[in-house]
């Protein structure tokens, strides 16, 4: 395509650049992607690729968005920003510093919330398989409060209370038996989850308890699963488990699990509508004066976020193969959940070549993209893919001695290096 066509391309796609980019993306006049007011292909030369490029702003836009959705419906409540989403530092302090507090689920996590900047007291402990080192860690750093999974669980966490001879506040994780329509592996509440107490045993877990001295069941939690495009599920949750129950804990834990647009077509429920209906299920099923806890993660982050590739190979087989220079290390959801991202070259959006965006990696199964259309893409093109800003860094890993990419914050024409590349010798450091 002659090159006043792409320039054309661009232009058209400009109006059309979708809720799936960070706020404020676009494209420039030469058709370039700017993201935070940087130009992706200079960021690109800048910090090398694959790169996590988050646009910060965004990120504290959409941790204002919740804060106002559930202002505006009570004075009671608390978020956490569930940190696994992007558990980086640099984006933790963000959210400690738009004044959500944070849910962690090992002690990694918890150590990350505690140097991001979240005192302890705002932080909940979550996990299903917690070890007595983690417990005895969020006992004494003072975690606000731990979210009890299992009946073993809260055998150990009262041992350690009697031991210390201190109060802890807890919730108890209900698995209320409702599977909402999302991917298996993350539906997260069915009627067979490994993640908390289904509702017969949920009450004599409430009952030893309560025989503590130690411990102030402040509530109870359900989490359903994540990836959510629908509010339903939410009410059926709380419904069963008030049922069986009961209504009179002073704290309602909901979880998070708010879908996000991963393709322009897709229209989750707004955060508005989101909080409204939590905030009225609890009202409606639990009555007034209840604190409502919620534990947002992707919403916060995923669309706050692309990562930037360079093309290495252009292979025509039956299809046409781009190899890009990250994958599986980077972007896991793909393999893991059928996971499917938009695609462009960063300063040539639109097109029309049929390809398959595939990582660097020696598995067969290593496809970023199966379905792309791209313009002519050729080896040392830069490549796009929004809305990774969730549970892409967190599942990273260094398969085929693959070095982690780093993370780029940007903001008002500027960037800034908040997690560097990780380097080669480091993939060795722990060798003794
Ligand atoms: N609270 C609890 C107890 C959770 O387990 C989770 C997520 C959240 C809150 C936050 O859910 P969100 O708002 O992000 O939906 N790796 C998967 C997602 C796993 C979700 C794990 N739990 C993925 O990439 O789709």
């Amino acid at each position: 395509m002659p090159k006043g066509c792409h320039h054309a391309a661009a232009m058209a796609a400009a109006q059309q650049l979708s809720h799936v980019y960070p706020l404020g993306a676009h494209l420039d006049e030469r058709g370039h992607l700017r993201i935070g007011g940087c130009d992706t292909l200079e960021l690109a030369r800048e910090f090398g690729t694959p790169a996590y490029v988050v646009d910060e702003s965004d990120l504290r836009a959409r941790a204002r968005a919740f804060t106002s959705a559930f202002a505006a419906q009570t004075d009671d409540f608390r978020l956490h920003f569930a940190s696994k989403a992007f558990a980086c530092t640099a984006v933790a302090q963000v959210m400690a510093e738009e004044g959500l507090g944070c849910d962690v689920a090992s002690g990694g996590e918890l150590t990350m919330a505690l140097k991001a900047g979240f005192a302890a007291e705002d932080i909940e402990l979550h996990g299903n398989a917690k070890t007595v080192e983690e417990l005895r860690l969020a006992l004494e750093v003072g975690v606000g409060t731990i979210v009890v999974d299992n009946l073993d669980e809260v055998a150990r966490l009262t041992r350690l209370l009697e031991e210390r001879r201190t109060t802890q506040r807890v919730q108890l994780r209900i698995a209320p038996g409702v599977s909402p329509d999302t991917h298996p592996s993350i539906s997260t509440g069915g009627p067979n989850t490994k993640f908390g107490l289904n509702l017969q045993d949920a009450g004599r877990a409430l009952e030893q308890l309560a025989s503590s001295p130690w411990v102030d069941v402040e509530g109870l939690h359900f989490h359903i699963g994540s990836q959510i495009m629908e509010l339903a599920p939410f009410r059926a949750a709380l419904e069963r488990v008030t049922a069986a129950l009961g209504t009179e804990f002073p704290v309602w834990n909901l979880g998070g699990g708010l879908g996000v647009p991963y393709a322009p077509g897709e229209q989750p429920p707004s955060v508005e509508d989101y909080a409204a209906a939590k905030v009225a299920m609890v009202r409606d099923l639990c009555g007034a004066g209840k604190r409502v806890v919620d534990e947002p993660g992707r919403a916060l982050t995923a669309n706050s976020t692309v990562t930037l590739y360079t093309v290495q190979s252009v292979k025509r087989n039956v299809a046409t193969w781009v190899g890009v220079d990250g994958g599986m290390s980077d972007n896991l959801r793909p393999m893991l959940y059928g996971a499917r991202y938009e695609v462009e070259i960063a300063d040539r959006f639109g097109g029309d070549t049929s390809c398959t965006v595939a990582g660097k990696h020696c598995e067969s199964g290593d496809v970023l993209i199966g379905d792309a259309l791209l313009a002519d893409p050729r080896a040392g093109d830069v490549l796009v893919t929004p809305a990774t800003g969730a549970y892409g860094f967190s599942l990273a890993n260094t398969y085929n001695g693959q070095p982690r990419a780093p993370v780029v914050f940007v903001g008002d024409g500027d960037a800034r290096l908040v997690v560097r590349r990780e380097r080669y010798e480091e993939l060795f450091s722990r060798d003794v």
